[in-house]
């Protein structure tokens, strides 16, 4: 469970973020949408710890989460060192097994010894959702997952989302795409005004 007390971001005079009273629930996935430039990346941001905020009381352990940000991030080296070498380095465990499938249902077995800059755009962006998905945390940040996937691709992301909820953990998944959101989604708001503002639940939903 994540715990918000309160979260207030500003950037100059503009506040971005004004959360009170808010709690992520375990074996939940959230979707998070809402305009261009209304704040979502900046919350999920704020909860991976990767930017300050002004006022923050969050109930949670940061070590628990891990975040897939909007812009992808990598080492310079082939798609196999920028999976492997955050292991390597950090002698977190490495499950071989999920990788090499991972490689396999997202086409990408043929690609794992291409620099990593030559991928395309959706290719980098499944090889930062399989990363992510490798630490293995129990909350889950996904910034616009598959904003650059093919539509067979963001299935298999749906798939692995809905796999992590059978496992407990927390998603929260910034998305563009309401069909999206309705197939896996647990509750859906819609930040407005640097509010969460719940837009549909679905309580029905098999746990
Ligand atoms: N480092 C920064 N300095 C100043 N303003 C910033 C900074 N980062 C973000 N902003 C502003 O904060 C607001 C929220 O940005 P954020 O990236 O959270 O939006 P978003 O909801 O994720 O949008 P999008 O759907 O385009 O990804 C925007 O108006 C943006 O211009
Ligand atoms: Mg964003």
């Amino acid at each position: 469970m994540i715990e918000i007390k309160e979260i207030k971001k500003y950037y100059k005079d503009k506040l971005i973020l004004k959360i009170d009273n808010f709690i992520f629930k375990d074996k939940k996935i959230y979707s998070i949408m809402g305009k261009n430039g209304s704040g979502k990346s900046t919350l999920l941001s704020v909860l991976a710890q990767v930017i300050e905020s002004d006022k923050k009381i969050i109930y949670y352990k940061q070590e628990d989460l891990i975040l897939c940000p909007q812009e992808v991030v990598f080492l310079k080296g082939t798609l196999f060192y920028n999976l492997v070498e955050p292991f390597n380095l950090t002698g977190l465990y490495l499950d071989k097994q999920k990788l090499a499938n991972f490689l396999v249902d997202f086409g990408l077995d043929n690609l794992k010894n291409s620099e990593i800059k030559n991928l395309s755009g959706g290719e980098k962006a499944k090889a930062q959702f399989i990363r992510t998905l490798l630490y293995n945390k129990e909350v889950v940040l996904l910034d616009e997952p598959t904003a650059s996937m093919d539509k067979k691709s963001s299935f298999i992301v749906e798939d692995a989302i809905l796999d992590l909820k059978k496992k407990g953990k927390i998603v929260i998944i910034v998305t563009h795409d309401y069909e999206q959101a309705c197939r896996i989604s647990d509750y859906i708001y819609e930040m407005d005004n640097g509010e969460l503002v719940l837009k549909k639940e679905f309580l029905c939903r098999e746990n």
